[in-house]
């Protein structure tokens, strides 16, 4: 056959990658990987081990240490002997490092690229010219956050001793979103990379170590699920972060619960990716290629719901199967596929069950006519049209190459079946219409929004999910505070006020006409009697009823949180609109200053003059946060492509404060006003003990224009309204200050729905100490930040 056959035909042959040198490596190790830890690779503590394939082929590519408790032992108390010489090196010095780690990225981009392809299965073209680039650039930026960090986060400290655990999707990128802005910011690590593809961890680690990274900041123990149980357990690390299926996900939550440690997730997702009809078809449809066929759909952000205008729909599907026609599926290394290998056997059939069941549901199925490899775990690029919203492919995450297609008549059917999912990470927008595609970006439950593109990541700009796709961010400014916490906040001991019972009323003393009205609870922008119809007194210090409050209950809690929901229009309305509410609620504060000092004092016996400085303090914070409220404002990211993103705050929805026992006044005031500063809207239990300062706060909501529902306010035991809340699955977020024990069970108890958490164990933060009680680290956890990518610029 001549060459201008080949031009004519134009037809497929492949092009290998040489994979000599990877071989080589793994020769070298004699097919055998230890863990590496405090600087050094050693075998398992056990002796223990288990097998690394190659999804392409099947057969085996090493033989890897299993991580057991004595390996897991070893590798914290490196990194934790490590930690503080790292942290205390300037930021120069580790961005220095960081630097480093980044050129031997890119000087053994090959090698790592050709081994992850192995490893994982995924295209060479993807390891190659994705996965490692951007990796390397995960460290170039974080080098310069560390660089920054004197100026930048000077208020902050690192988190300490960090414990990560990855998914095999993106072994080497996902390594890099995690290891990178710990160590910048001067934190150690000890990550599992995934069982399926624990190899470029390995490799990265051996080269680092070349590099000249002292021994014990970077820790690589290998395993099963078992090992990163043993890590999420272990009491000498402060953070875990994780990335991986939300089912682990929430058993992390709940065994991390109560231990005192900070907690990332990235978990699945079911991606909307909306066509309208007057975008750009073609383009759309290569969107589509890159949304669901990009690492085999192995992607947690994959855009796996199409949802389709109908008008377009016919012509969308059509074009849509005759590009499926074209996509090529053959080996990880050979340089001209689109499609290789999914990670293993079990993924296969996962993703083959799902299939079937989706077809028996109703589904059309569509796949192209191509050859598929013998051997290996390999699967057709599928589309599944005429799915319904309800059906298990629509709902399910299937981590496959397979699209489900929806149709919607208007963008807010869109907008509505988009949301309609326990998920909310990423989203895709396709209109030619600016005015369209930001109207509904805005109204996407999900931490990232592409308009006219898909799965762009970068360094510079914050990823993660909304809902059970997780909490947390990673890159960016907003990554970074996910691996520091305020220096404010440490080393407080427990006050001696907090998790002390409230005095008892002592016997006669209901018998006292001192009551002049028993408080109710404020639902709604209205005063409720408590469903149960049941009050409790309230006790002065030396033991006296001074007063009687509601004692609210589930059902009460219920009621708040409907009425919470129903104020949806608060975190729509402008901030400026905000802002002028809480200056209106502090003036009107202000001007019953005298009463409201006089019962504080009444109820916890503070002094006059204490008494007084909390009421102060109250509506100066009031103040402040009515000053944030228009300059807590988003970021525009200019990531090296071509657009950039908006990094939108955005209000989580309804949270749900139980307020700390002491400073009745302040405490509410610290909490609620940062909240419904960003939008948020409220349901407080206030001081248990000392709940009046509350409740004669309803009557300054009355007059202060607060819309009803945005502020509710439900007195009584503490624990059980805290339980009720923590199990609601319409409250986004709970904060919770109090005792340890309270800490625990809210984080326990809010695995349901994967609530964002704010506790103190019981670690007092000082209400009255205005750097530690007042600020930005309260506004960024009223938030969640929204990336919006869009088209800008050449
Ligand atoms: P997985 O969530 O079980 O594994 C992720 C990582 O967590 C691995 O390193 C694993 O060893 C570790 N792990 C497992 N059990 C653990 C435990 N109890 N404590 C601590 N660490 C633990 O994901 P898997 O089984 O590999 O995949 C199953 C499904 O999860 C996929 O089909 C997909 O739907 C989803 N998934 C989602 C990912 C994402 O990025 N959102 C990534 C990987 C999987």
């Amino acid at each position: 056959m001549s060459v201008a056959t080949f031009f004519d035909e134009m037809s497929y042959g492949p092009a290998p990658e040489a994979d000599t040198e990877a071989r080589a490596w793994l020769a070298r190790h004699e097919g055998k990987l230890g863990h590496f830890i405090n600087g050094a690779f050693v075998g398992s503590a056990s002796g223990k081990s288990f097998d690394t394939f190659e999804p392409a082929t099947g057969k085996l590519l090493a033989k890897i240490a299993h991580g057991g408790r004595d390996d897991v032992n070893a590798a914290v108390a490196a990194a934790r002997k490590a930690q503080g010489p790292w942290a205390k090196l300037s930021g120069h010095a580790r961005a220095r490092h960081l630097y480093a780690l980044a050129r031997l990225i890119q000087r053994h981009a090959r090698l790592i690229a050709v081994v992850e392809a192995l490893d994982n299965g995924k295209p060479i073209r993807e390891t190659r010219d994705i996965d490692i680039p951007l990796a390397a650039r995960h460290f170039y930026h974080h080098a310069g956050w560390a660089q920054l960090q004197e100026t930048e986060f000077a208020d902050q400290a690192p988190v300490g001793v960090v414990g990560q655990v990855i998914p095999w999707n993106f072994p080497f990128l996902m390594l890099a979103w995690k290891v990178a802005p710990a160590l910048a910011l001067g934190n150690s690590v000890i990550l599992k990379p995934a069982e399926f593809t624990p190899l470029t961890a390995l490799l990265f680690a051996e080269l680092a170590a070349t590099a000249g990274l002292p021994p014990g900041v970077l820790n690589v123990v290998t395993g099963e699920g078992e090992t990163g149980a043993l890590i999420v357990e272990h009491e000498d690390i402060d953070k875990i972060a994780f990335t991986g299926s939300t089912e682990v996900g929430r058993l992390i939550r709940e065994k991390t619960a109560g231990s005192g440690k900070s907690l990332t997730l990235e978990l699945g997702g079911k991606s909307p990716f909306i066509v309208f009809d007057d975008a750009d078809i073609d383009a759309a449809v290569e969107g589509v290629v890159d949304a669901i066929w990009f690492n085999q759909g192995q992607v947690c952000c994959a855009g796996s719901r199409l949802l389709v205008q109908e008008g377009v729909a016919p012509v969308f599907h059509d074009r849509l199967k005759r590009r499926m026609e074209t996509l090529r599926v053959g080996h990880p290394l050979d340089k001209a596929i689109d499609m290789a290998a999914i990670v293993a056997p079990v993924q296969l059939q996962r993703i083959e069950e799902l299939v079937a069941k989706g077809v028996a549901e109703g589904a059309s199925m569509h796949q192209p006519k191509i050859e598929l490899p013998k051997g290996g775990s390999f699967f057709r690029p599928t589309l599944l049209t005429g799915v319904q919203p309800t059906s298990v492919v629509a709902t399910e995450e299937i981590f496959g190459p397979v699209a489900v297609s929806m149709t919607f008549r208007t963008p807010e059917e869109a907008i509505q079946l988009a949301n309609h999912s326990r998920y909310g990470l990423a989203a895709s927008v396709w209109s030619e219409t600016i005015g369209l595609a930001l109207h509904v970006a805005a109204k996407l439950a999900a931490g990232v929004v592409w308009v006219n593109a898909t799965n762009l990541f970068d360094a510079s700009s914050g990823f993660g999910g909304k809902r059970e796709s997780g909490f947390g961010r990673e890159g960016g400014r907003e990554g970074c505070y996910e691996y520091l916490k305020p220096k404010a906040w440490m080393g407080r001991k427990l006050r001696p006020e907090h998790g002390s019972p409230a005095p008892r009323p002592a016997a006669g003393d209901f018998a006292v006409p001192a009551l002049d009205r028993t408080a109710k609870l404020f639902v709604g922008g209205k005063q409720a009697r408590p469903d149960g119809n049941y009050s409790r007194p309230v006790l002065s210090p030396k033991g006296k009823v001074i007063g009687e409050v509601g004692e609210g209950n589930r059902k009460d809690i219920r009621n708040a949180v409907v009425a919470a929901r129903g104020a949806s229009g608060w975190s729509s309305a402008t901030a400026h609109n905000r802002a002028q509410i809480l200056y209106y609620i502090a003036e009107n504060l202000s001007s019953r200053g005298t009463e409201f000092a006089d019962r504080i004092a009444a109820m916890s016996g503070a002094s006059a003059a204490n008494a007084r400085a909390e009421v102060e303090a109250s509506i100066a914070r009031l103040f402040s946060y009515g000053a944030w409220a228009d300059k807590y404002e988003g970021t525009v990211h200019q990531p090296p492509l071509r657009g950039v993103a908006l990094a939108m705050p955005e209000p989580q929805g309804v949270v749900g404060v139980i307020c700390p026992p002491e400073a009745p006044l302040l405490g509410l005031v610290s909490l609620v006003a940062p909240l419904i500063a960003v939008g948020n809207r409220v349901v407080a239990v206030p001081s248990e003990a000392h709940p009046l300062a509350a409740t004669d706060f309803y009557s300054v909501l009355e007059t202060s224009d607060v819309p009803p529902g945005v502020i509710n306010i439900v007195t009584g035991p503490a624990i059980e309204l805290a339980k009720a809340l923590a199990a609601h699955n319409d409250v986004d977020a709970l904060w919770a200050f109090g005792s340890p024990e309270l800490s625990t069970l809210v984080e326990k108890l809010s695995v349901g729905n994967l609530k964002r958490t704010f506790v103190d164990y019981g670690k007092a933060i000082d209400w009255t100490d205005r750097s530690a009680a007042e600020g930005q680290a309260f506004l960024r956890r009223a938030v969640d930040v929204k990336n919006i990518w869009i088209p800008y610029g050449e």
